[in-house]
């Protein structure tokens, strides 16, 4: 039996995807139906970066599920540094459920995967962020009924992990997907590729543009993010300093004004008002960031459920395989 993952939102199919979402509103209306990790069963959740919605999510998730969340402070296990990642998965992998990692460079949590021998979730790397678009497309099912055909305008930090999740992700949910963000910060060229491969199959749409208005135009769902992502600390005052790259990417209520009649807004906080998201908009009534921050519960138990069934089998060790 495979071991499955989520390290990147196109790691689940359409339909799969689909499926994780149905689970999702499912356990959401019954939170305690599903007690897969009962034993309790350990799932082992790292955090190099620093967290509050996903640690929370990621602890009241496997806890619901009857599990063991072990919650491991990435500068104590030095994973990569004081050990190897192979080393730290073959580790985790025997006594856990599931790994999720919350790191920096995509090619430590794809080592990770190849050698924990269970589920490898991707809490946030610098690339993707694909738990937060889930709980993303959960808020716009409840809100907007579905989300095929639907179109959805990120605008700001084009390059960063949200817009790459967002692209992907929105792309197999069957929508139409704009990224209105400067030349200087356009998306991985190779993600984009890959959102316009799953879009033309999917009915939807792949459009990036250094023009906000043409971006939100006629948009159903408005969404945005920190200009400065976690990691990008020192280049703080250049991306939000006055004149800086994003001022024109502001979701401010001018720029909501050019969405459709009844778009909604969202944001994966932290969120920084009066840089990219104004007040008025975030705290307005176009707002769902706090139903979407729940929905990060929600979807995260649906995505271990359903990971944790599709991988039952034993655990493989790759230089085993050799
Ligand atoms: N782009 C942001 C997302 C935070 C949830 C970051 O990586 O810091």
């Amino acid at each position: 039996m495979t071991t499955r993952h989520l390290l990147a939102d196109d790691d689940l199919s359409a339909a799969e995807q689909r499926e994780v979402l149905d689970r999702a509103l499912a356990l959401k209306a019954a939170p305690f139906s599903d007690r897969c990790l009962e034993g309790p069963r350990t799932v082992s959740i790292l955090f190099d970066k620093p967290t509050l919605r996903t640690q929370v999510s990621f602890v009241g998730a496997v806890t619901a599920l009857g599990g063991y969340p072990m919650v491991v402070d990435g500068r104590l296990a030095g994973v990569g540094a004081r050990e190897s990642v192979a080393d730290v998965a073959r580790i985790l992998g025997p006594q856990s459920a599931a790994v999720v990692w919350r790191t920096f460079e995509q090619a430590k949590l794809e080592e990770m995967a190849r050698y924990a021998g269970v589920p490898v979730v991707n809490a946030l790397t610098d690339e993707y962020h694909p738990c937060q678009i889930l709980a993303d497309l959960l808020t716009v099912r409840e809100a907007l009924g579905d989300t095929a055909g639907r179109t959805i305008a990120y605008v700001g930090d084009g390059a960063n992990n949200m817009a790459h999740s967002y692209l992907l992700g929105c792309a197999l949910a069957g929508m139409h997907v704009r990224v209105g963000t400067p030349r200087s910060h356009l998306p991985d060229a190779g993600v984009v590729a890959r959102a316009e491969t799953i879009a033309a199959a999917q009915g939807g749409s792949v459009l990036v543009t250094d023009d906000p208005v043409s971006a939100v135009h006629g948009a159903d769902v408005v969404a945005t993010d920190t200009w400065v992502s976690m990691g990008q600390e020192g280049e703080a005052d250049e991306r939000k300093g006055a004149g800086g790259p994003f001022e024109r990417f502001r979701v401010d209520d001018t720029l909501m004004g050019h969405a459709a009649a009844g778009a909604v807004f969202l944001h994966c906080l932290p969120a920084y008002r009066g840089h990219e998201v104004e007040a008025s908009v975030i705290d307005g009534p176009r707002s769902l960031v706090w139903q979407e921050a729940e929905n990060r519960l929600h979807a995260q138990k649906a995505l271990l459920s359903w990971l944790v069934e599709q991988s039952t089998g034993p655990a493989t060790d790759p230089e085993e395989q050799r």
